[in-house]
């Protein structure tokens, strides 16, 4: 087992580009060169690679005792927080290797802004004053689209690994193109908050809740790749008030 200082790991919201993931290289290089600091890596709470889940996995295995996950999320959102408390518990109850010691990082503060002072030897911004020629787009040919609500107390009950779980999935097997085809997008509340988190399919509409991670491989796998439904994840409007079945 590795002693020493915690294992660091850098959190971000998520990647969907080149450039983003060399800013979290630059980040983890230069915080891997700080006083008192151990091993560093990044992950991303929502789309990108690697995934919290994945990067905390590898922590795991290489047998750290003490990991300090260090949210770069600003402005301070304590929801984000309570969610990532939430995805961790629920992948420590299905999770039979030991864990190091978890810690949290606050937010970052003004250190952040360090390089501010810096800024006047960026190139400036090129701005043309003619109007830009408009860009034309693809119209999608995806039937299916996932609604993942990412309202307050989804967000609490840990729908931003949802998401970005969802997104990696989604992207890994090829599902914007794969069979009729799937879109998703976050959305704000879709109404039965005591079920968070939720997630809604259509064009049948079929809410889910109480998704974590395994509800998402089993929507991908049954709804969105054949179309069907599945009862147990899913909530039928009744009428009445319904709550998260065990
Ligand atoms: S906040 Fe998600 S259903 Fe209301």
């Amino acid at each position: 087992m590795s002693g020493g200082a915690s294992a660091v790991l850098l959190l971000a919201r998520s990647a969907t580009t080149g450039a983003a993931l060399k800013d979290m290289e630059r980040l983890r290089d230069h915080a891997a060169g700080l006083p008192g600091v151990g091993p560093v890596v990044f992950a991303f709470a929502e789309e990108g690679t690697p995934s919290l889940r994945d990067a905390l996995g590898a922590l795991i295995d290489a047998g750290h005792a003490a990991v300090l996950i260090a949210p770069i999320v600003v402005p301070a959102e304590p929801a984000f927080v309570t969610g990532l408390r939430k995805a961790l518990q629920r992948w420590r109850g299905a999770d039979e290797r030991p864990w190091p010691e978890i810690r949290i990082a606050p937010f970052p503060d003004r250190d952040l802004l360090d390089g501010l002072g810096r800024a006047a030897d960026t190139e400036p911004v090129v701005l043309s004053t003619e109007a830009g020629a408009a860009e034309g787009s693809v119209v999608p040919a995806q039937k299916r689209r996932v609604l993942v609500c990412l309202g307050a107390p989804c967000i609490r009950a840990g729908a931003e690994t949802v998401w970005g779980h969802l997104r990696n999935e989604q992207k890994r097997l090829g599902l914007r193109t794969a069979g009729e085809g799937t879109m998703s997008a976050r959305t704000s509340c879709l109404g039965p908050c005591n079920l968070a988190p939720v997630v809604q399919v259509w064009p049948e509409g079929t809410l889910y809740g109480g998704i974590d991670e395994a509800g998402i491989d089993r929507i991908v796998e049954h709804h969105l790749q054949k179309g069907e439904i599945v009862e147990d994840l899913a909530y039928q409007p009744s009428g009445a008030k319904q709550t998260l079945r065990k």
